[in-house]
């Protein structure tokens, strides 16, 4: 497949934080390459470094070395760019669902998720609908003038999960996105996943730590100590790339 086909490549990237003595490397040699459509996971035990290897392909966390390339644009290759406008790129091509939903305080779960419509040029009245129509998807359409210190846990979570995949990203990054829902609700979030994988052709990369929850996904992989230990294929299922 002609390399400018995947909308993530990740080439033995290599995340070191601090230096000298009390240096950490938290990925070492990664590489990894996602197709438009495809849904990928990664598992792997507490600090194997998952977090930084989705915050370093994310446009979050400066690689050390290797590159990542993001649909199409090499972003960084040993260090970012230069001259790139991080936070462009981030907005226009990036979902991100992070570890701990980081919710806007004193905006409502709707306004949450409208702010990143209306940043990408919606009107008020469409980022309202498209805001509405996502929150009800993930069964959190009663509460839509709640604010985040109101809601549950789960509740943050899917309005963070939202808000991420409101303007229909290319590439969807998400960390543990189920970890704060029951087990229907993490259900429902991977099946939103999934469908966004088929109608948006969007690639997907998820962190969990649950087994239970990577059913129906294209590919997984095992994270250990920093390395990308292994790729386990999925064979009960279906390609599920839209035609
Ligand atoms: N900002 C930081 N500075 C220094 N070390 C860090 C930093 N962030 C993470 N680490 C270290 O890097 C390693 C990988 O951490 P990371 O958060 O990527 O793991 P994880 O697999 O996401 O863990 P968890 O499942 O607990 O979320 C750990 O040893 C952690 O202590
Ligand atoms: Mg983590």
């Amino acid at each position: 497949m002609d390399k400018s086909m995947y909308a993530i490549e990740v080439e033995k990237l290599t995340k070191i934080y601090g230096k000298g003595e009390t240096a950490v490397t938290a990925i070492a040699d990664a590489t990894l390459h996602v197709k438009p459509g495809e849904l990928v996971a990664i598992l792997g035990p507490s600090g194997s470094g998952k977090t930084t290897l989705l915050t370093s392909i994310g446009l979050i966390n400066e690689p050390t070395h290797g590159k990542v390339v993001i649909d199409g644009a090499m972003v960084a290759d040993e260090g970012w760019t230069p001259g790139l406008d991080l936070k462009r790129l981030r907005r226009e091509k990036l979902g991100f669902i992070f570890q701990h939903h980081n919710l806007i305080p004193f905006l409502s779960a709707m306004e949450n998720v409208m702010i990143a419509l209306e940043i990408n040029h919606l009107s008020r009245s469409e980022a309202k609908s498209r805001a509405t129509e996502l929150l009800t998807a993930l069964n959190i359409g009663h509460r839509l003038n709640s604010y985040p210190t109101a809601l549950s846990g789960g509740e943050a979570q899917r309005v963070a999960i939202a808000r991420a995949l409101a303007n229909k990203p290319k590439v969807i990054l998400a960390d543990e996105p189920t970890a704060a829902l029951d087990t229907d609700n993490g259900k429902n979030v991977m099946d939103l996943l999934k469908k966004l994988a088929v109608e948006n052709h969007s690639a997907i990369l998820v962190v969990t730590h649950d087994h239970r929850m990577v059913e129906g996904f294209d590919r997984i992989f095992q994270v250990s100590d920093g390395r990308i230990s292994g790729e386990q294929t999925i064979k009960y299922k279906q390609p599920m790339y839209a035609v």
